[in-house]
């Protein structure tokens, strides 16, 4: 089946980047966990920011899900690294999938990656709501 992914998609699926896990109750981490509901496939990605410069200083995720879900989480940890909290928000689906070549019934797996980018920026800002 794979034969009819584009190299990055394989590249990617062979060799995700920045597959693991931060102490979710780290409060320089946010953590976002979304799930398609069309197909139950399930994206973890969290960043880890710098308070002093809200940039994100690293980025894992872990996906359980089809080989484009983890192409495209790996590709969203690699954009989202280097970038401001605010930045990354802009990312959008449609990028991911392009870069990755995914054909029409696989932009619902890069949506997953865009949506878990948004939710852990989220999940980030309203920790540190709490801690000021
Ligand atoms: Fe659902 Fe890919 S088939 S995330």
């Amino acid at each position: 089946l794979l034969r009819f992914y584009h190299e990055r998609v394989v590249d990617h699926y062979n060799n995700p980047r920045n597959v693991g896990s931060f102490d979710k109750n780290d409060p320089d981490v946010g953590t976002g966990l979304v799930g398609a509901p069309a197909c139950g496939d399930v994206m973890k990605l969290q960043i880890k920011v710098d308070d002093q410069t809200g940039k994100i200083v690293d980025a894992c995720f872990k996906t359980f899900g089809c080989g484009s879900a983890i192409a495209s989480s790996s590709v969203a940890t690699e954009w989202v690294k280097g970038k401001q909290t605010e930045e990354v928000l802009s990312i959008k689906n449609t990028e991911i999938a392009k870069h990755l070549s995914l054909p029409p019934v696989k932009l619902h797996c890069s949506m997953l990656a865009e949506d878990a980018i948004k939710a852990a920026v989220k999940d980030y800002e309203a920790k540190r709501a709490k801690t000021e």
